[in-house]
């Protein structure tokens, strides 16, 4: 199933400066999401991020770490129009953003040599079916060990926070196929697919940052 249900998936406004595009909330979490990612991107990590926006975070993180080669993709044109202007700053670890869309079956096609997969602010503002897209594809494209760091709000039952149960309310008031997730639920579809929660970190504003590592299922 292709999906059109990205394209009015910003939920600010977003200032333009020359072709480049520049989100508040971006722009807020480069600094605590530059932190927390970096160390685990191996020396000339290849990463590849999925619903990268304006394209601020991989511009930041190129910043950050000279030796990484960072893909940028997204399901919407202007938003990839900003991440290639992003990418003229950066000749030698960006190239051009791909169309990617996780509700394509297959979108991992377009794509190889990847070591780490990154994707924030994605999953609760698209149907589920793109939480299972973006699961098939880690499956597909990260050989044993391969990571993806998944940044975002989640639902922990009892524990969620209340603005995250206010956030999934007004999501789901816009489109009732989004809404925040709950932890519960993509920890199962990742693990299904061979990817198992290594590493949950708090993050600013009751978001979490998730580490899944790509390892062979046990033989029990
Ligand atoms: C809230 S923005 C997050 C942008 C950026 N990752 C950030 O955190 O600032 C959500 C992004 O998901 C993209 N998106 C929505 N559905 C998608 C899909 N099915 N496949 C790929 N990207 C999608 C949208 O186009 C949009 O750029």
């Amino acid at each position: 199933m292709k999906s059109d249900e990205g394209l009015a998936a910003h939920l600010e406004t977003r200032e333009r400066v020359g072709e480049k595009l520049v989100s508040p909330s971006a722009q807020r979490n480069c600094g605590p999401i530059g932190q927390t990612l970096a160390p685990f991107l191996p020396e000339n990590a290849h990463v590849l991020e999925i619903a990268s926006g304006t394209g601020q975070h991989g511009a930041h993180m190129c910043g950050l770490r000279a030796d990484i080669h960072w893909q940028m993709s997204d399901i919407d044109a202007p938003s990839r129009a900003s991440q290639n202007a992003y990418a003229l700053d950066f000749p030698k670890q960006m190239r051009p953003s791909l169309p990617l869309d996780m509700m394509l079956e297959g979108w991992w096609q377009a794509v190889s040599g990847i070591d780490v997969i990154y994707c924030a602010n994605m999953i609760h503002i698209a149907p589920w079916e793109a939480a299972l897209g973006l699961a098939q594809g880690c499956a597909r494209l990260l050989q044993n060990g391969g990571m993806l760091c998944l940044y975002g709000p989640f639902l922990l039952e009892e524990d969620s926070a209340v603005s995250n149960l206010e956030f999934d309310h007004s999501l789901k008031g816009r489109n009732p196929k989004w809404g925040v997730r709950t932890l519960e639920s993509v920890k199962h579809i990742f693990a299904d697919r061979g990817l198992n929660l290594r590493t949950a970190i708090e993050m600013p504003r009751n978001n979490l940052f998730l580490v899944f590592a790509l390892e062979p299922k046990s033989e029990i």
